[in-house]
């Protein structure tokens, strides 16, 4: 049986995606350059796990060379490596580009060089939907409430037009029209996921991307927490197994969804405020985290919640881990985990 190859293998979606896989008997090849500090705990957990059933690769997905090896030998893949975060898109746009833009075009010209072209599942991000400034808001307590009731209601759909914000924005949103665009043109068999936050087991949350996580972690170190701008904005969250079930699915009908981008994330039901989550936090650690506030970054979205409906409409997928389980879960696994995965990648964050 040929493997599945997950780009970006040592990640943090990636290593709940293995687990799946592995977990039904399907080899996995994990293809990461470590670039993400204390990812290398994922991978000894799927090895302990696992055994010979996943096989990590060291690697670039720049390196169109060492791309096309490990795609040569995939059944279907994951990709998943990516320069992850706005912020170091703004310190370094070579890299950011490279990465997300370059890399990318590197794994679809691998695949088109097969003779069984595998499928590809790509994760894009609400980033391409842009800041978001022309949407009305006003503010209710804990949060912001769009003042439009169809997207109170439903969130942002596909129909949205693209505007591409920030260097990171960019990279993706050149990479995800690349993708669907390889469907069009060449025939692959390509399927994008537009991903608002995901959260979960496994996740080194840092300030710069994962931030349910990082709040956590910091709340259990007592490391100092800052929000840029008044902690009102509001997002979905998607518990990291009901996107894993969103991903396999995606793959399963491939076929019929080809060719088309998804926003993929919690929905209406599962939105919560950076204020709301630092409450969250108090009620399961009996004290509320203290937080700086700090003037808003670029390409922050007030609110984004994402229609998920096409996606719903097409497979049956809907998510099942409301936002206070999901989060106590998620608080569970660091408590039982922390000293042995996350020592490292916590201090190296700090420091
Ligand atoms: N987690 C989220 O909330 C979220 C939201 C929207 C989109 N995404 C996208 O989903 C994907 C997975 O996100 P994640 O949260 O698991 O991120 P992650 O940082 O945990 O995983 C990305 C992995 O890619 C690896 N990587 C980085 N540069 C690489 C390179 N040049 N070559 C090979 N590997 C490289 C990193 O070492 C890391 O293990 C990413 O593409 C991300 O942009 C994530």
């Amino acid at each position: 049986m040929r493997p599945v190859l997950i780009t970006g293998g040592a990640g943090f979606v990636a290593t709940n995606v293995a687990h799946r896989l592995l977990s039904s008997g399907r080899p996995v090849v994990l293809f990461d350059n470590l670039s993400r500090p204390g990812v290398i705990a994922n991978v000894n957990w799927l090895r302990s796990v696992h055994g010979s059933l996943v096989r990590f690769q060291a690697g670039d997905i720049r390196d169109a060379e060492a791309v096309r090896r490990v795609v040569a030998g995939a059944s279907q893949i994951y990709h998943f490596a990516a320069q992850v975060a706005v912020t170091t898109s703004l310190v370094d746009p070579f890299l950011d580009f490279e990465t997300n833009a370059r890399g990318t075009l590197n794994l679809l010209e691998a695949v088109r060089a097969t003779e069984h072209r595998p499928s590809v599942l790509f994760t894009s991000t609400n980033k391409v939907y842009g800041d978001l400034e022309d949407v009305g808001l006003r503010s209710a307590g804990t949060r912001y409430v769009p003042a439009d009731e169809q997207l109170r209601v439903h969130g942002v759909s596909e129909a949205r037009c693209l505007e591409f914000h920030s260097p990171y924005g960019c990279s993706k949103g050149v990479a995800e029209q690349y993708v669907l665009d390889y469907a069009r043109t060449f025939g692959l068999n390509t399927v994008v996921f537009r991903m608002s936050c995901i959260y979960g087991p496994h996740q080194f949350g840092t300030e710069d991307q994962g931030w349910v996580a990082h709040f956590l972690i910091a709340a259990m170190r007592e490391l100092p927490l800052t929000i840029y701008g008044d902690g009102l904005q509001v997002r979905d969250i998607l518990f990291v197994e009901d996107l894993v079930d969103a991903m396999l699915l995606a793959q399963e009908h491939v076929e019929q969804l080809s060719g088309e981008a998804f926003n993929i994330g919690g929905g209406p039901a599962n939105t919560i405020s950076l204020i709301e989550l630092m409450r969250l936090i108090g009620e399961l650690r009996g004290v509320t985290p203290a937080a700086a506030m700090e003037p808003w970054r670029t390409a922050d979205q007030r609110y984004y919640v994402s229609d998920s409906s096409k996606f719903r409409e097409a497979t049956g997928w809907r998510p099942r881990v409301g936002v206070t389980e999901g989060v106590s879960r998620l608080h569970d696994w660091l408590t039982e985990t922390q000293p042995v995965e996350y020592g490292v990648a916590v201090r190296q964050v700090a420091s």
